[in-house]
């Protein structure tokens, strides 16, 4: 086979076989075809699609251009969940063990901020200690005896993925559903699991800004699943605002903490019970989400999720104290309140500038390779469609290093749009997809 030919055919709106995708990406993956050649072959995918069959192809190449995790010894459903990402979106975190406190496995492997956006391993980082390079043998061991373990991508799970999505992000390739879709169910469907859950967000601190667009990607994420034969749901979820009230690496621990005991805030408790509900519901444990769901209130009532939580943490050689006092975390040595400059009800929050202000102030980066300060984060006091009285508080900036810290105060005062009439309500969960 020649890439050229590869390319011109995609680039004159032509299907390819799968025959073509499994040898174009095995090629690249292997090297023998260059980097600007794949990148060609990107863009005519970022213009003309890939139809079902090939987008199938196109993911199981990835899939298969590495190992795969055999949990196939473990008793109970294997189920994980994925979100498309945002800002304060720390729900894998109490999620991931209150769903393994009611009986499902749950061998999770998640990503690091970039960007406006968090990533759960850097906040799992903030435990003093908590590993999330584990061998992937360490990891199924720890999902065995544990039920639950959070580790990070490895140079072996869907290889191809790891070059592609470096090179997507610096030829403009990046926002394409098919390609996306590809790159996220390759990983996934990796760790060997039986259902996923998808949280895929819709709003301004989003991936896909329109609820059409995540309803185009929550379907075609749902039809990969369901091609691989992993019992899959999407959820379309609310990201218009910061999730919850924290945002920054170790207060979203502290506020999954809080969730665990049963004193989380209610939006991001609500999510946390439906989608648990969910993962109950794909891994065959209950006949409907709402069962799963009050599996999971009893599990957050009796301590059970919070006491999983504890030995997760203490499996991945964290400090298991801070399931009881969160202060073993790093906290900031300075806040600064953002105060209204005008009275009148929160329209909208640009939810990307809330994101980068966090960055700004060293709690997220903006290159792979920066370091993050644990510490630095905001208390969100004012959310879409409060009232607010000039001189309120919107916001509270958590900071070690002052630097930014007027362009962060800023930016945080352009994000909240004031008027003198209330939104309309926004729910919290648009739609579910099966
Ligand atoms: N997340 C991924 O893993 N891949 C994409 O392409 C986009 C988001």
């Amino acid at each position: 086979m020649n890439i050229l030919d590869v390319i011109k055919k995609k680039r004159d709106g032509n299907a390819l076989s799968e025959q073509e995708i499994r040898w174009a990406i095995d090629a690249y993956t292997a090297g023998d075809v260059r980097d600007y050649q794949a990148a060609a072959l990107l863009m005519a995918v970022f213009i003309n699609g890939l139809d079902d069959r090939e987008l199938w192809a196109w993911t199981s190449a990835m899939l298969q251009s590495g190992s795969t995790v055999d949990l196939s010894g473990l008793k109970g459903p294997k189920v994980d969940k994925h979100s498309t990402g945002g800002v304060g979106d720390k729900i894998s975190i109490p999620l991931a063990p209150l769903a393994a406190a009611i009986g499902v496995n749950v061998p999770m492997i998640s990503g690091r901020g970039l960007g406006h956006t968090g990533g759960t391993l850097d906040k799992l980082e903030s435990i003093p200690g908590f590993d999330t390079r584990l061998s992937i043998d360490a990891f199924v061991r720890t999902v065995r005896e544990v039920g639950v373990a959070m580790i990070g991508q490895t140079g072996e799970l869907a290889p191809a993925d790891r070059k592609l999505y470096a090179l997507r992000d610096v030829t403009a390739t990046v926002e394409s559903i098919p390609l996306i879709c590809a790159s996220i169910m390759s990983k996934k469907l990796a760790e060997g699991i039986d259902g996923l859950v998808l949280d895929v967000k819709t709003g301004s601190g989003a991936f896909m800004k329109t609820l059409n667009d995540s309803r185009k990607l929550a379907r075609t994420l749902v039809g990969i699943g369901k091609s691989a034969g992993v019992r899959t749901v999407a959820l379309i979820t609310n990201m218009n605002q910061p999730l919850g009230r924290f945002v920054g690496n170790a207060l979203e621990v502290r506020e999954s903490i809080d969730i665990l005991r049963g004193q989380g805030p209610d939006d991001t408790t609500e999510l946390t019970l439906t989608l648990a509900g969910y993962m109950a519901y794909v891994g065959g444990l209950v006949d409907d989400a709402g069962q799963g769901r009050a599996l999971a209130q009893a599990a957050l009532a009796d301590g059970r999720a919070l006491e999983k939580f504890r030995q997760m943490v203490a499996a991945q050689h964290g400090d298991p104290r801070v399931a009881d006092d969160p202060d073993v975390m790093a906290s900031a040595a300075h806040r600064k309140e953002v105060v209204a400059d005008k009275s009148g009800f929160v329209a909208a929050i640009d939810t990307v500038a809330v994101g980068m202000a966090g960055v700004l102030l060293g709690g997220g980066r903006l290159a792979k390779e920066d370091p993050i300060d644990p510490a630095v984060g905001m208390e969100v006091f004012k959310t879409v469609g409060d009232p607010v009285k000039k001189g309120d508080v919107l916001l509270e900036i958590h900071y070690n290093d002052d630097k930014r810290l007027e362009e962060a105060v800023g930016m945080i005062l352009g994000a909240y749009q004031v008027a003198e009439t209330p939104p309309e309500k926004q729910p919290l969960i648009y739609e579910v997809i099966e």
